[in-house]
């Protein structure tokens, strides 16, 4: 029986890793009443070195609702601002806080970013995964002899490790790996080693890879909340290419949900595949949210239209990701509660009436924020 009573969540000041620790503690920012309570009554321990996408100010009401500032001896959430390639460090927070279970999100994410500076990828992506899973063997004194089932680490992964499709089929948990990016390449090493110490040690692992997420707290550097964002300030919006590449996008909160599950109920060593099954092409989508966005902001969709701009493609860029979630779906009873039509214009009124904090990250304002909030925690 899996303990679940000291996670250690990685990056949870990021996009995904944020939602996930709202989502725990029954804080629901899809603006519905479709997701239930976790039942979560452990504590979670999250684990940020505050890179760029890093931002507490996404944390501040559980901080307020659960952390050690307002609940003392009976915080339930607890901020370690550490790199997961510190070995000492993550020695020292298994320790403290006895960690049972890892949900790993941490990852430098954008391939955009990881086609001009792919080191940061390598590092974090492939030696921090690394880092946390020989901390977890050797806390958790596993070895092919001694195997725990009350233990877990999982990984979280992307379907882009699959490489790219054709107009036709989709990902299957068996599918051969042929990643194309830095940034889809790093992903697919730390698969590799989380397999690799499952199979070599015996370290209760599952793993998921999902599609595009989208929802709240996503940083304004990735598609949705950039174009949301220069529909308001009436800035151009730069579509790569032709724009028919083709993504398959899941909300964040339905992601998070088959995480939890899979926490749960998966045995270990299997991985799983999450996916939204709503395909789109970026200009379709691109032409969607314009006409949701205009409406809600009072502008003229055909106005907005005409600042759309291509720009020159994404090197190396994947024409198309669909994933085959079969598995999740009948094995574990994981099904998505959010329709498209719901998300998008949730997630798009949730950017508009966000205006600060994505002010807050496009002035850096949102560093200033986390110095003036946050206090190291008896460190
Ligand atoms: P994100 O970039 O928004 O957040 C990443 C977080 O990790 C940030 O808070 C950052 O500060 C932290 N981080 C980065 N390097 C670190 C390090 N060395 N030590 C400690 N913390 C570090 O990313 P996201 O979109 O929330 O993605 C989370 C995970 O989900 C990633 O593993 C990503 O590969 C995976 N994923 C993302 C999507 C998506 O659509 N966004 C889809 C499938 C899978
Ligand atoms: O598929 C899962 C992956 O989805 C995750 O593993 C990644 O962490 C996440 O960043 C996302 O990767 P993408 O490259 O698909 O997401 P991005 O938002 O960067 O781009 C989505 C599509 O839109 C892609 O085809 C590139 C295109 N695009 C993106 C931007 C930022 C544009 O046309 N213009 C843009 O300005």
């Amino acid at each position: 029986m899996r303990k679940l009573k000291n996670i250690l969540v990685t990056g949870g000041a990021g996009f995904i890793g944020c939602n996930f620790i709202h989502y725990l503690f029954g804080l629901s920012n899809s603006g519905t009443d479709l997701f239930e309570d976790a039942g979560f009554d452990g504590r979670v321990i999250n684990v940020d070195c505050l890179t760029y996408a890093g931002n507490l100010e996404s944390l501040k009401d559980v901080e307020e609702k659960f952390g050690v500032s307002s609940c003392g001896e009976n915080a339930r959430y607890f901020f370690e601002k550490v790199d997961i390639c510190d070995r000492a460090q993550i020695e020292r927070i298994f320790k403290q806080y006895d960690i049972d279970t890892v949900i790993h999100f941490a990852a430098e994410s954008h391939v955009d970013r990881s086609i001009l500076g792919p080191e940061a990828f390598m590092k974090t992506n492939v030696m921090g995964t690394f880092t946390l899973l020989d901390v977890a063997r050797n806390y958790w004194g596993i070895s092919l002899d001694n195997q725990r089932d009350d233990v877990l680490f999982h990984h979280i992964s992307t379907d882009e490790v699959y490489g790219s499709l054709g107009e036709t089929g989709y990902f299957l948990e068996t599918t051969s790996y042929d990643p194309r990016s830095p940034y889809s390449s790093s992903k697919a090493s730390s698969d590799h080693i989380v397999m690799a110490y499952y199979h070599t040690y015996g370290l209760p692992i599952t793993l998921s890879n999902c599609t595009n997420n989208y929802g709240p707290f996503q940083f304004p550097e990735k598609l949705l909340p950039l174009m949301i964002s220069n529909i308001k300030d009436g800035k151009n919006l730069p579509v790569y290419g032709k724009g028919d590449n083709i993504r398959d996008w899941i909300y964040v909160e339905d992601h998070n949900r088959g995480v939890w599950q899979i926490v749960k109920n998966s045995p270990a060593g299997e991985k799983w595949n999450l996916g939204g099954e709503n395909e789109w092409q970026n200009i379709r989508l691109l032409n969607e949210v314009i006409d949701l966005a205009s409406k809600e902001l009072g502008k003229d969709a055909e106005e907005v239209r005409k600042t759309i701009t291509y720009v020159k493609d994404r090197p190396g860029h994947d024409k198309r990701y669909a994933i085959d979630c079969t598995k999740a779906k009948t094995r574990l009873g994981w099904e998505r509660k959010m329709t498209f039509e719901q998300g998008l214009l949730a997630t798009i009124r949730w950017y508009l009436s966000h205006g600060e904090w994505i002010a807050n990250i496009q002035s850096g304002a949102y560093k200033d924020w986390i110095s003036k909030n946050y206090t190291e925690q008896g460190r």
